[in-house]
């Protein structure tokens, strides 16, 4: 197991060009099941998460070939339709193939995700959405076997009591696109990850309205065909690159990072002091101010301020000079962040869903450990101004999120590394599931 030791106190100055999304990458990968030709997938990051996506595919006969971030995934017929357990097991967001399966073959066997870290992550809405079209689910042995001899297109209100789900929305649209007549899906999830699939589904045959809006139309056809197609940069890894030069004094130019995929962090960056500016072909990020000033954020679906940048936007309130507030709406409970930076020498303290901040002078590194992928990327940046050296245990977590993080960081004059871990007995836990 590795760990990455990151010395604090140097400026991040300099160029980061971001990879793919992985949440946009994860439904579109098992998109092409839609079909039974060849497709090629661009910009795929190199991401473990992407790699169990990929195990998955070749679990059901379609073989996957990459070459640096583009993946050919050969055409074929899929004869069992089953998503195993060890594979579903290692990252929730295998039940994205939940929705393609049944579009093209009718029946599928997924094993269910169950809960993680970040709190309980139910799927009632991608039952809800299936079950619309006209499939019939049982748990079974801890599957879901879901069978749909016809799928029939219906209008369904997909919103939850946290709001939309971008992967029941991703699982419904790709059931949808092969369905008899026409399917509106309201209170779709709008998130850029969400509307990229359904771009990708778009150059396949599909066809589709108001993507990126939350009501998304489809009507039904026969057959897609295999797509050439390139996935979108990922906003939160931009994004927590962006906080990193604001968080640093430093100055970085983020290649690939968009304005339009990030204006609630943008908001959040400049109300703290920062200063980002839109530059040809990304962003540009800087303090303006001499001391980080506190904030107030919610956590909110797409255009709010994301989930996925809480944790990082919490190491830099840590740092403030003075309260802030931050209230996640999305995951209450998703704060394992939280005493690891206490233990750094943050002062925060918790109160139902919401995280009361209040800023310090300095944080002091520290070895630590989390066991949620943005919970690690906010231990890293901490690390990156703690005096002293931290060491962060378990970044098999990071490496589910953040492609080639430590030589991105280092290029750019962080003073990280990555290590071997040695083999502690209270260190032999089962790893934590992937997003
Ligand atoms: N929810 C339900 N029922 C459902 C599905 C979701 O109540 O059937 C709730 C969830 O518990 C949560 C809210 O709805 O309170 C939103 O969850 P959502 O379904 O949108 O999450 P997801 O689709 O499972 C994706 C990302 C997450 C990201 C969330 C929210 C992928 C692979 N994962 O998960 O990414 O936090 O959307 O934006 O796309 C990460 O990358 O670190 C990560 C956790």
């Amino acid at each position: 197991m590795d760990k990455l030791i990151v010395e604090g106190g140097t400026p991040l100055r300099g160029r980061i060009k971001v990879s793919g999304a992985k949440n946009a990458c994860l439904p579109i990968l098992a998109a092409v099941l839609l079909s039974d030709d060849e497709s090629i997938i661009r910009n795929v990051p190199d991401l473990k998460d992407v790699n169990t996506m990929l195990d998955i595919l070749t679990g059901l006969g379609r073989k996957a070939v990459r070459e640096k971030d583009v993946v050919r995934i050969s055409g074929g017929i899929v004869d069992r339709p089953v998503a195993p357990y060890e594979l579903v097991s290692t990252m929730r967001a295998s039940i994205c193939v939940l929705g393609p399966l049944l579009g093209r073959y009718h029946e599928a066997k997924v094993s269910f995700p169950g809960g993680c870290v970040i709190g309980p992550r139910p799927i009632d809405l991608h039952i809800k959405g299936l079950k619309a079209l006209g499939t019939v689910i049982k748990v079974e042995e801890g599957y879901i076997i879901a069978s749909a001899p016809k799928l029939t297109g219906t209008r369904i209100y997909l919103g939850g009591h946290f709001g939309s789900s971008v992967l029941a929305t991703a699982n419904t649209l790709m059931a949808a696109v092969l369905a008899e007549g026409d399917t509106v899906i309201e209170d779709a999830a709008g998130e850029p990850e969400v509307a990229d699939l359904a771009n990708m589904l778009a150059k396949m045959g599909a066809r589709i309205e108001g993507i990126g809006t939350a009501t998304i139309r489809v009507r039904g056809v026969k057959k897609l065909k295999g797509v050439d197609y390139t996935i979108i940069s990922d906003r939160i890894e931009a994004g927590t690159f962006l906080i990193a030069a604001v968080l640093t004094d430093g100055k970085l130019f983020i290649e690939g990072a968009s304005a339009e995929h990030n204006l609630a962090l943008i908001d959040k960056l400049e109300e703290c002091g920062g200063s980002v500016e839109e530059k040809q072909g990304g962003l540009e990020a800087c303090r303006a101010t001499r001391s980080i000033r506190p904030t107030h954020i919610t956590t909110l679906p797409y255009p709010g301020f994301p989930t996925d940048l809480q944790a990082q936007m919490m190491s830099l309130s840590a740092m403030s000079d003075g309260i802030s507030v931050i209230t996640e709406k999305i995951y209450p409970e998703r704060f394992i962040h939280v005493s690891e930076l206490n233990r750094m020498g943050a002062e925060i303290m918790l109160e139902g869903a919401s995280a009361i901040i209040k800023g310090v002078k300095r944080l002091s590194g520290a070895p630590v450990m989390a066991s949620d992928l943005r919970a690690s990327a906010a231990l890293v940046l901490a690390g990156l101004v703690a005096d002293g050296r931290t060491e962060i245990s378990r970044i098999y977590h990071l490496d589910r999120g953040y492609e080639h993080i430590e030589e991105k960081l280092s290029a750019v004059g962080a003073r990280v590394r990555r290590e071997k871990e040695k083999k502690k007995s209270s260190q032999g836990k089962a790893p934590g599931k992937g997003v």
